[in-house]
């Protein structure tokens, strides 16, 4: 949990998006600082890109700077409302394809045509079956050099904990302050782990070079994770995994950066 079913009710009518998703950056100080600043230096090595799929566009959040950065650019959402303000937002543009689908099916996109997939803020709230499924098609749509940088959740990995509090909800309270359990945990799935992501990559014949787990708005909680993969002929790269609990440490410096230099967030 959370479904597909869920994902689109909650995402195509039942959000508001006054701010095209723009209200989720402000603990970075905004959407150029969360950009410039905690994505491009995770996918720059990528970038520029002849042909781009962004799964889970929402309304372009991350598209419009993906878009300078490609020849050609492929939306994929499940949410109908999502890629049409997109398509108003990008009207006029060149080289865009949008795609509403089922959450899973990338059945539009042609074999080996895809350099670099991009999902981020989207996939953490996606089952197992989801990214099974997505990363089940990497291997027929990536060019022989095609990587992609997914960001999902590892919430999975703190399943048993939180089931176990639930028997000691007096102390959930106590639990919280010591920094065991998280407050909110931001709608994550409960059913992924990091190396849940790493298995389904290798056994859809691919190869995972990264692995970061961040603690996404938590205090400790590696609740999310960065996985970026590609083909097998980029063995020599090895896979490097971290574990950031400094991830919302670098948003407060973000944050602090845009009061100086930017005029988001004042
Ligand atoms: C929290 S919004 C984020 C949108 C965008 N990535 C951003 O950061 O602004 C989640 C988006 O993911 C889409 N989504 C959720 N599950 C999906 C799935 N399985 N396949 C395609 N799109 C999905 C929703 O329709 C929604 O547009």
């Amino acid at each position: 949990m959370p479904t597909v079913e869920q994902n689109k009710s909650a995402w195509d009518g039942g959000y508001h998006w006054d701010d095209r998703g723009d209200e989720w950056s402000k603990p970075w100080g905004g959407t150029a600082m969360q950009w410039y600043g905690v994505i491009l230096p995770r996918i720059h090595r990528f970038l520029d890109a002849g042909r781009i799929l962004e799964i889970a566009c929402g309304c372009g959040r991350w598209t419009q700077y993906l878009l300078p950065r490609c020849r050609s650019y492929v939306a994929v959402d499940l949410s109908a409302a999502c890629i049409e303000t997109c398509k108003r937002r990008f009207a006029g543009k060149a080289g865009i394809e949008y795609y509403v689908n089922d959450g899973k099916s990338l059945d539009m996109i042609a074999d080996h045509s895809v350099d670099f997939v991009f999902s981020f803020d989207s996939l953490v709230h996606a089952d197992k079956s989801v990214l099974q499924a997505y990363i089940g098609q990497f291997n027929r749509i990536l060019t022989e050099d095609g990587v992609a940088f997914l960001h999902h959740s590892n919430l999975g990995r703190y399943r048993l904990r939180y089931i176990r509090s639930r028997h000691v909800k007096a102390l959930k309270p106590v639990l919280v302050w010591l920094g065991i359990l998280e407050d909110d945990l931001h709608w994550r799935d409960w059913s992924v782990r990091a190396e849940d992501v790493r298995q389904m990559v290798e056994s859809a014949g691919l190869k995972c070079l990264v692995q970061e787990t961040v603690n996404w708005r938590t205090r400790r909680t590696l609740n999310d994770c960065f996985t970026t993969l590609g083909r097998k002929s980029r063995a020599q790269e090895g896979c490097l995994s971290s574990e950031n609990r400094d991830y919302m440490n670098e948003a407060e410096h973000l944050f602090r950066l845009s009061r100086l230099y930017t005029d988001t967030g004042r």
